[in-house]
Parts: structure tokens; C-alpha cells; sequence
């Protein structure tokens, strides 16, 4: 039975701190790494599935494009240099660090560094794209809805967010908590299912449900404002998704096994640690 409580609070393990310290540790992550999370292959990706869905149907990938949390603006830069002049692009971050290294990297980019919830651009998007952003947001169902009210009508929402339940070590149960074994980061690690109760919430329809550059480690979605694309169909897109599902096979075998060896160490080192052979585990989990 319901006792009033929001089903997202109660996942809450941890809260952030001051907004001004998750900045300065995003500061720092762009300060020591400059091109971190950049990938070429990923932006590609965006970049095709954006013009395969728009030749579906039957218009320009072109207009007004913002890139939110586009940290340091890789992805702009990409699509500066595929579309052509076709985009007009917008990047948003709240690190300083990384709107500096993108405005260097995405000079054709109008960047603005400020807190996505309080922002107040005062026009709307064609197309918004959105990175292993949402994650991050405290109250990402707010997020979501305030990237609806950024949409122009028939606008496209490209979201993508990892799928943290796989990458961490929290086993299956959803929460918001610091990410441990990985990128450290404070992050929501939630099922797709939850995140598409947080997607109908904020008033966003599922366009399509593409299966992401690397579908076991994210969900993406296209997601629109209005229901106007739903019964569509997407011969280009889904031929372009399943060659690229077929391609990611041996990266997929690869990353299967390279996560279950670093499972077996895990184990290994705890079950070793506590017969007080931590020092032997390290040493024979090394060639591992
Ligand atoms: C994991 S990084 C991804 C960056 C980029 N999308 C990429 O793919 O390389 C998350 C980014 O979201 C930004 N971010 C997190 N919360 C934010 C907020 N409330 N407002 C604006 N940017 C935010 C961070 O500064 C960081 O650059």
C-alpha cells in the first residue's frame, strides 16, 4: 500500500552535497582529463541516428540543437562538422572547465555555463541531445519535464543514460549513491522500466527505443513532446539500429568478458581478504 511517499524519494541513499561541490569535482575531472568521455564513435552514432530518423521522416536534420550537459562540447564538435552549417548548436554545462575547454573545441556552439533546472534560455529546441546526463540529476523527473518545456512542437529528444545498474557494483537494487568501481560519479542506478515511469511523468513520449551505441551499457530513447510521431514507422532507422547491433558483437563479447573477470577478482580478493590473504590476492589477481 502507498503511504504517500514518492516511489523515486524513497530510492534516495545518499543526498548531494552543495551544488557549488558537485561543480568543483566536475572542475577538476575536466581540469585533470580535458577530453574525458569524449568518443568519437558515440557521437557518430548520435549524429546517424538523428539523420536516419529525420529522413524517416521526410525532413532535414537541421534547426536549432541543444546539447545539454555537453561537458566538453565533443559532441558539438562532431556535429558542427557533419551538419554542415545545418545545426544551429547550443551546449550547456554548469562546469566552468568544460564550457572553457568546449567554447576551444566548438567555437561555432553558443555555450552557456549555468545549472540546467535554473536556466532560463528563453527559446526553444528542434532537437535536444542528452549524454549520461539525467543520471546525475538529483530530481531528474523535474529535468525531464523542464527538457520538455524546451522542446518546440514536433521537437526531438535524444536521451541516452547508462545503464548504472549494470556498470556498478550495487547489484540489482535501484538507488540514487555515489557509483563505486567506476567513474565515481553520484548517479541514479535505475532499471529502464523506471526510467520510463520518470519519461511518461514528464509528459514525454517514446518515439522510438533504440538500443544505444553500446545497448548493454545504455538506454536511449528518442522522445518527443506530442504524440505526433509515435505510429510511425522507421525502415531507415531500424536498418541502420541493426547493423550497428550486429557490428557491436565482438566489442559485446569482449565487454562480457572483461566484466566477468573483474567480477571473479572482486570475489576472489574479498573471499581471499578474509582468510587475511589480502596481500596473496592482489598479487594473484593481477594476471587476471
Ligand atoms: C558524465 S558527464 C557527460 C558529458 C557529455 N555529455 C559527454 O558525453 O561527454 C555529465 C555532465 O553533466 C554536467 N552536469 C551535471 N549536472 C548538471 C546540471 N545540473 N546542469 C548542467 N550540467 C550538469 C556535468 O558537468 C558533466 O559535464
Amino acid at each position: 500500500m502507498s503511504d504517500g511517499v514518492d516511489w523515486l524519494e524513497r530510492l534516495v541513499e545518499i543526498e548531494p552535497p552543495q551544488p557549488s561541490e558537485v561543480i568543483q569535482e566536475y572542475d577538476k575531472r575536466f581540469q585533470q582529463e580535458p577530453q574525458i568521455w569524449s568518443d568519437p564513435e558515440h557521437d557518430e552514432y548520435v549524429y546517424r541516428i538523428l539523420e536516419h530518423f529525420c529522413a524517416d521522416m521526410g525532413r532535414p536534420l537541421a534547426g536549432e540543437l541543444l546539447d545539454l550537459g555537453c561537458g566538453n562540447g565533443h559532441t558539438l564538435r562532431y556535429l558542427a562538422d557533419s551538419s554542415k552549417g545545418a545545426l544551429s548548436l547550443t551546449g550547456l554545462d554548469f562546469s566552468a572547465q568544460a564550457i572553457k575547454i568546449a567554447k576551444s573545441q566548438a567555437p561555432a556552439a553558443q555555450l552557456y555555463c549555468a545549472d540546467f533546472l535554473t536556466w532560463d534560455i528563453g527559446r526553444r529546441f528542434d532537437f535536444i541531445i542528452s549524454l549520461g546526463v539525467f543520471e546525475h540529476f538529483r530530481n531528474p523527473r523535474a529535468a525531464l519535464r523542464k527538457a520538455t518545456s524546451l522542446l518546440k512542437e514536433q521537437g526531438i529528444f535524444y536521451l541516452e543514460v547508462p545503464n548504472c545498474l549494470w556498470h556498478g557494483w550495487s547489484g540489482r537494487r535501484e538507488g540514487f549513491r555515489r557509483h563505486r568501481g567506476g567513474s565515481d560519479q553520484l548517479e541514479w542506478h535505475l532499471r529502464r522500466s523506471s526510467w520510463g515511469r520518470l519519461i511518461a511523468d514528464a509528459n514525454l513520449y517514446v518515439v522510438a527505443a533504440i538500443r544505444g551505441p553500446t545497448p548493454w551499457t545504455e538506454f536511449t530513447w528518442l522522445l518527443s513532446n506530442s504524440s505526433w510521431a509515435e505510429a510511425s514507422q522507421f525502415p531507415e532507422l531500424d536498418r541502420f539500429c541493426q547493423v550497428q547491433w550486429r557490428q557491436a558483437r565482438p566489442r559485446r563479447i569482449r565487454h562480457f568478458r572483461n566484466i566477468q573477470k573483474q567480477r571473479l577478482k572482486v570475489v576472489l580478493q574479498t573471499v581471499l581478504g578474509r582468510l587475511g590473504l589480502l596481500g596473496f590476492a592482489r598479487k594473484f589477481t593481477q594476471r587476471i
